[in-house]
């Protein structure tokens, strides 16, 4: 957290009036790392797959999307409040009541049998109640009742009622996919973790369309899938596993979850949901609204709701574990280097372009020449701020896997160094070649 205020990867909203809760906001580096995140996801899952398009649905959407997708009814925490402070806990998040099942949860004896207490203050807490997370806003001039909308929680009823609309105009057969990156909003209980759990977040979301007969398999290979693409970009192995979820805790859509979970330092937690929503989600828009979404198959003349197998990621979780597993302390020379050992595609900057000698008008004008002949390729960093020695020790900070180096040399022979990040190599290379090699190493870095 330290690094990323410091660098500027990530602020508290609205810090110069105190804050405001569980809202963080990107700054100049983590707009960078995160838009890296949301790209990398959408080539893989849009750009490199046929049968997978994308949509940007509104954020806010009918009411009645909302009552029947059972999010008005089902999506809700159970809540106990502090009868002295008036503090709001989730249950399942108090000491002693982690492991309960959602029925437990909401036993109106549970917090006398366990003896819970406020964890801020001791004080008696009240017998849960449903919290449900939705956000709640008037549309029009009028704040009453009929004028209710809510911000969207998820992104997948964007996909879910413009499921005929894509269809028919992308003429795609089952199975086929449609992906979407947008904000979802949450009133959480207990937010925190720092970007781990906020009331406002992007989610990164596909929703596959398949035969029911199918789907167990396209769930499998969805599963398999989406963890091997946080592998691909570099995240260690042995904090990654699947955590199946109980049939008492799936949420109100799911037939089958699986999540990929990854070792935050605050224990194994959800980064990725893989859900199969079977035909929960398009046969009650289908009821609701009174529009035909089967699917007619033309080879066996079968007309069927389609069931969903649907990936659902976090842009802010994944950018957050992206960030976390990429932090390393190493001693060099007996000093502490902090590295951030982005993969190469994630990284906020591709290069930083530093001048040995700032001092002299030449070297800085070729500095700048590299550098913008760089960024109209990759983004890239002109910085002459600090020695050599601290620039680069900066620059590892933040993850930029190279450095380019112009010295009185350079002048004469037209050579310039490159710096690895990672094995802190250096290399002379023409400066006239840099645009090609940083081009190469980015494509051999590609997964
Ligand atoms: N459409 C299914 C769905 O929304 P989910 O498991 O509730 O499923 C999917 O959420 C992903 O969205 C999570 O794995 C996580 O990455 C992200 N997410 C959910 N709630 C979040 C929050 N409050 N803050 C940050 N990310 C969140």
């Amino acid at each position: 957290m330290s690094l990323s205020k410091r660098r500027g990867f990530v602020f508290p909203s609205s810090e110069i009036y105190g804050g405001i809760n569980a809202v963080w906001d990107y700054g100049p580096l983590g707009v960078e790392l995160k838009n890296n995140v949301k790209r990398a996801w959408w080539r893989s899952m849009v750009q490199q797959r046929d049968e997978i398009v994308g949509l940007d649905a509104g954020i806010l959407m009918a009411p009645q999307v909302w009552v029947t997708s059972g999010h008005v009814a089902e999506f809700s925490d159970p809540m106990v409040e502090c009868a002295t402070d008036h503090r709001r806990f989730r249950v399942d998040e108090l000491p002693g009541a982690e492991d309960l099942s959602p029925a437990a949860l909401m036993d109106p004896g549970i917090v006398e049998r366990l003896g819970l207490t406020c964890p801020a203050d001791g004080g008696p807490l009240s017998a849960p109640r449903k919290f449900n997370l939705m956000f709640q806003t008037w549309m029009g001039p009028v704040q009453d009742e009929a004028a209710v909308v809510w911000l969207r929680p998820e992104t997948a009823q964007g996909i879910y009622v413009n499921f005929k609309n894509v269809r028919e105009t992308s003429r795609k057969k089952v199975p086929f996919g449609i992906a979407q990156i947008g904000k979802a909003f949450r009133n959480e209980i207990s937010p925190g973790n720092f970007v781990f759990r906020m009331r406002e977040f992007e989610q990164m979301e596909m929703q596959y369309f398949v035969h029911p007969s199918a789907a167990a398999e396209h769930f499998e290979a969805w599963k398999h899938r989406r963890r091997a693409w946080y592998e691909s970009f570099g995240v260690t192995p042995a904090r990654l596993r699947f955590r199946e979820h109980r049939p008492d805790e799936l949420a109100h859509y799911a037939k089958k979850a699986v999540d990929v979970e990854y070792r935050f330092p605050f224990g194994w937690k959800e980064l990725e949901g893989i859900h199969n929503r079977g035909d929960w989600d398009l046969s009650r828009h289908a009821a609701a609204s009174g529009e035909n979404l089967e699917y007619f198959d033309p080879t066996t003349e079968e007309h069927y709701i389609p069931w969903i197998v649907e990936t659902s990621a976090g842009g802010d979780r994944g950018a957050f574990t992206f960030l976390m597993d990429a932090y390393r302390e190493e001693e060099v020379r007996g000093e502490t280097r902090v590295v951030l050992g982005f993969h190469p595609e994630l990284a906020p900057y591709k290069v930083a372009v530093l001048p040995l000698l700032k001092k002299r008008p030449e070297i800085v004008e070729l500095c700048h020449r590299i550098k913008d002949d760089l960024s109209r390729h990759v983004m890239a960093v002109y910085d002459d701020t600090a020695s050599i020695g601290k620039l680069y020790r900066r620059q590892d900070e933040i993850g930029t896997p190279w450095c380019v180096t112009v010295d009185v040399d350079s002048l004469e022979d037209g050579a310039i160094t490159v710096r690895d990040r990672d094995s802190m190599l250096q290399e002379r290379v023409s400066a006239d070649r840099i645009v090609e090699l940083i081009g190469d190493r980015l494509a051999a870095a590609a997964p």
